[in-house]
Formats: structure tokens, C-alpha cells, sequence
């Protein structure tokens, strides 16, 4: 989506510096741009965060997270040109007059100020009015937030709003890491570089779509925060959505931000609205009960350190979406996302019609239909079902349903897969919007999710459960086996 060329010089500033994600993904990204060549190198990295650390200190904790979440060896005078770039600054978010001192951190001169907000949305209000008092927003400067923007249309509402105070939405960039995918981007190539695709992807051609992100960690110490969202407000609101919007938009006329987003943008407007007349048919919700992974016994979600035993919230959803227009008329998107599922398992299924009259009833009754399966993670690929004659003399013809299988790992070997992030972070400092949320989609996203969420309330019944290590509640089954069809396992 944007050249690799080199670009302008840039402080990128991380709130929540120390924080989790910033160390597991948003350091180690900006390393491996580094070893790409692909920061400027005027730029620096700012650390921000409450804690009181010395600069050494702050590097010395950069080289132990980079060690610990890098695979790669790490290359001396990379990272000596790395660390030499780190600053590192102890501030209260709260305090609007504490960011005097990150005023004084900053270098003047023409640099872009890109601010990373990796903290709780709660708090990017006070840091966009700190920034303000010291006089650190400039027309050309960025602000990066992390999702979840709301826990609801109106919680969405408002967090945009704090922060559009100071920011317009061409200098903000919402992140869903799921477009920073090397296989969510290939959705745009596999679509539109295609004819063969291109020319079928409609409701004449294809019977039903199936999205699984299953998971097979759990909540993984998040307990507290994750109790409050479910995998509804954590995954279907955000991910599914996206990858759903990017398989079933029209066309962009190209690939600016402009055009992709409103692409994107229609497709979520057109989702048929689940509420409570149809909430029974149309979702599943779950929630992972004690089992087994891998053979070692994991806990039920009630029974997770720091749980309250009461919870409803669910670990597994599945809904049968339907998209009202022209294309996709009478074509469900089937979503299914868990945690502590069987295995981390990301698929797209794409399940083209039957063919209308069989001619070869004599070897083979039922022709199966073709069959587009998009692997985005982990073994990622893209792999297409389809008959072939089994070579041979007999007088009957024999066929046999097989695959063409494009595996990246073996066809392209020798590219070390790009992390979500490495990918956004860079279009961050190109200034290319593409790849990231518009305001519209997330408040149209909320819409949809709200009432679903409402509708679920609206019952009062608890989750079904699932035992940990399995494909979820037996109703998802369920769901799908009513319109006579099966989930791809
Ligand atoms: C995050 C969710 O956005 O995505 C997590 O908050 C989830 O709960 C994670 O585990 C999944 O991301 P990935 O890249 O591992 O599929």
C-alpha cells in the first residue's frame, strides 16, 4: 500500500512505553525497521511512561525485551544505531503541566511528532490536553490509538471526541493490527489482482463464507479487563469486522485510504441488524470450561486467577451475518471466535455452488463444490478444493476432489514473516491511512455490535459452555447444520 521509501524525520513518542505492548510488539517493530533501513535516521523514540528510570536504565530494559521477543539474532551496530535513538521521559499523564518536561525532550526543529497512545483509552483525553498545554500539537503531527475505542457506540463517541479536540481525523490513526497481516493485506491481492476472483465473488457464484479465529490461549492474566469486553467487544467488533469488511467490499477504485475506507465502510453499514427478534437464530455466545489442551488439563474461565465466579461474559461467539445488497443478498458470512479453542487457527472458507447438473453420476454422486480456503495464520496460505480426473484407463471415469495448495512458507521461503505491526508502524510514519480505522467504521462497527450485545442482555441467559481445547458450544453446530451446513474443522 505505500512505497518502502525512507521518511521524513520523526520523534515517535510511546505512552505506556513500559507497558506490554509496547514491549512485546511496538519496540521489537521498530527494531526490525531498522534492521530494514526503513527509519529515518534523524528519528528517535521517545519513551514515555510514570515510572522513573534513567535513560540507561530505559535502554537496558529495550535490549532485554528485544532479546526475549526477537527470534533473531540481534545485530551489534543495528542495535547500536537503535538504542542511540532512545529517549526515555518519566511523566503523570494526569498532570497537564508535567509535559513541560516531555517539551523540553523534543526536538525542535522540523520532525513529525508521532504519538503512539499505548495505555488505556480512558486516559487519551489528559494526554491529548497535557500535549496541548505544552504546546505539542502540530498540524502535521499523528496520533496512534490502540483499540478498544469504546466499549460502546456512545464510549466510542466520546473517546473520539477528546481526542479529535486536538487531532483532526487525517492526523489519526486507529489500529487494528488484523490490516497489518501479511495475509489480511493478500485478501486485497487474492481479490483484485485476480480475474478468476474477481469475476466470481458474488452471490451467483458463491454459496456462504466462513471466518474462524479461533484461539487456543486463554485470557491470559487479563482477567479483570477482559471480563468487561468478551470476545464480542474484543474480536467480533474489530477483527472479524475487518476481515469481513475486506472480503466483502466492492472494488476500491485504488488503494488510497479514501477509497478503501469507504469500501470497507458500506459493507459494515449493510449488515443486517441482529436484535432481539432474531438474536436465538442468528449467534451463539460460549464460555470455556475446564479440559484439556494439548493434553495438559487448563482451567474453565470461572475457575482462571483473579475470576469472579459469577461471570456471564462470553469466550466464543459465532453469528451467521448477512450483508443486505446487491452482492451479497441471501450469501451468510458465518463468524466463529474463541479462546482456549482446539488450536490457534485462522481460516477464511470460501464455499463456491454446486455445480447445477452432474455428468459424472456414475463415479461420483454428489460433486462437491470448490472450495477457497484463505490460511491467515499460523501455516498461512491460500489453497483451492477442486475435481480432477484420477489418471488411469478404465472405461468409467474416475474423479477425485483435490487441492492446489500456494503454502508461503514454502513457496516463499526465504522472507521472514513481517509482523502486524512492523507493517502499521511504518504506514504510521509514512503518513498512509489506509491501514488503519476510519472513525465512520468504528462507530458503524459499534452499531452493529451494540445491539447484538443489548439483545444478549435482553435474555439474561448465560453462556453455553464449552469445555476448554474443543470447537466450542455444540450450538455453534447448531447454528450452521440449520441452513444444512457444516463448519470447516
Ligand atoms: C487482540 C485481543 O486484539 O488480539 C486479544 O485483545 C487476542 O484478546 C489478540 O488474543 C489476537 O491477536 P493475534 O494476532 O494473536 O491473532
Amino acid at each position: 500500500m505505500s512505497t518502502l521509501d525512507c521518511q521524513a524525520a520523526s520523534e515517535i513518542v510511546i505512552f505506556g512505553a513500559l507497558g506490554d505492548l509496547s514491549r512485546r510488539k511496538l519496540l521489537p517493530a521498530l527494531y526490525q525497521l531498522e534492521v530494514c533501513g526503513l527509519i529515518n535516521e534523524k528519528s528517535r523514540i521517545v519513551g514515555v511512561a510514570r515510572q522513573e528510570h534513567d535513560l540507561e536504565e530505559f535502554k537496558a530494559i529495550v535490549l532485554d525485551n528485544l532479546t526475549n521477543f526477537i527470534k533473531e539474532d540481534l545485530d551489534e551496530k543495528i542495535l547500536a544505531r537503535f538504542t542511540a535513538r532512545l529517549v526515555y521521559q518519566q511523566l503523570d499523564f494526569k498532570e497537564a503541566s508535567s509535559f513541560n518536561l516531555l517539551a523540553e525532550t523534543l526536538a525542535e526543529g522540523n520532525s513529525t511528532r508521532v504519538y503512539y497512545f499505548s495505555t488505556p483509552p480512558a486516559i487519551y483525553g489528559d494526554i491529548c490536553k497535557g500535549l496541548n498545554s505544552a504546546q505539542l500539537i502540530c498540524d502535521n503531527d499523528r496520533v496512534v490509538m490502540e483499540k478498544p475505542i469504546g466499549h460502546s457506540l456512545d464510549s466510542s463517541i466520546e473517546i473520539n471526541n477528546q481526542v479529535s479536540e486536538f487531532f483532526k481525523e487525517s492526523q489519526t490513526y486507529r489500529i487494528d493490527h488484523y490490516l497489518g497481516k501479511e495475509t489480511v493485506l493478500n485478501l486485497l491481492v487474492l481479490r483484485f489482482a485476480n480475474s478468476l476472483f474477481t469475476t466470481n465473488w458474488d452471490r451467483n457464484s458463491i454459496d456462504h463464507v466462513q471466518i474462524t479465529v479461533a484461539e487456543s490461549v486463554g485470557i491470559e492474566g487479563r482477567w479483570g479487563f477482559y471480563d468487561e469486553a468478551g470476545q464480542m467487544r474484543d474480536m467480533v467488533q474489530n477483527h472479524l469486522l475487518q476481515i469481513l469488511s475486506l472480503l466483502a467490499m466492492e472494488p476500491p477504485a485504488d488503494l488510497s485510504a479514501d477509497s478503501v475506507r469507504a469500501e470497507k465502510l458500506k459493507v459494515v453499514k449493510a449488515l443486517q441488524p441482529i436484535n432481539r427478534d432474531n438474536i436465538k437464530d442468528k449467534t451463539v455466545r460460549g464460555q470455556y470450561s475446564d479440559g484439556y489442551l494439548k493434553g495438559v488439563s487448563v482451567p474453565g474461565y470461572l475457575n482462571e486467577v483473579g475470576a469472579n465466579t459469577n461471570s456471564n461474559t462470553e469466550t466464543f461467539v459465532a453469528i451467521k451475518a448477512e450483508i443486505d445488497n446487491w452482492r451479497w443478498k441471501g450469501v451468510p458470512f458465518y463468524l466463529r471466535t474463541g479462546k482456549r479453542m482446539t488450536k490457534k487457527h485462522s481460516e477464511i472458507v470460501i464455499h463456491f455452488k454446486e455445480q447445477p447438473h452432474n455428468i459424472f453420476k456414475d463415479s461420483y454422486s454428489d460433486l462437491p463444490a470448490n472450495k477457497l480456503t484463505i490460511r491467515l495464520q499460523p501455516d498461512e496460505g491460500v489453497e483451492l478444493q477442486m475435481m480432477n480426473k484420477i489418471p488411469g484407463i478404465a472405461s468409467q471415469m474416475k474423479i477425485q476432489e483435490n487441492k492446489l495448495d500456494l503454502s508461503f512458507s514454502e513457496t516463499y521461503n526465504d522472507e521472514r514473516v513481517v509482523d502486524a505491526y512492523e507493517r502499521l508502524m511504518l504506514e504510521v510514519l509514512n503518513g498512509n491511512q489506509s491501514l488503519f480505522v476510519s472513525r465512520d467504521e468504528v462507530e458503524a462497527a459499534w452499531v452493529w455490535a451494540d445491539s447484538i450485545i443489548e439483545a444478549w442482555q435482553s435474555t439474561n441467559e448465560a453462556p453455553k459452555p464449552y469445555a476448554a481445547g474443543s470447537w466450542g458450544p455444540v450450538s455453534s453446530i447448531s447454528l450452521i447444520a440449520r441452513d444444512d451446513r457444516q463448519w470447516v474443522e
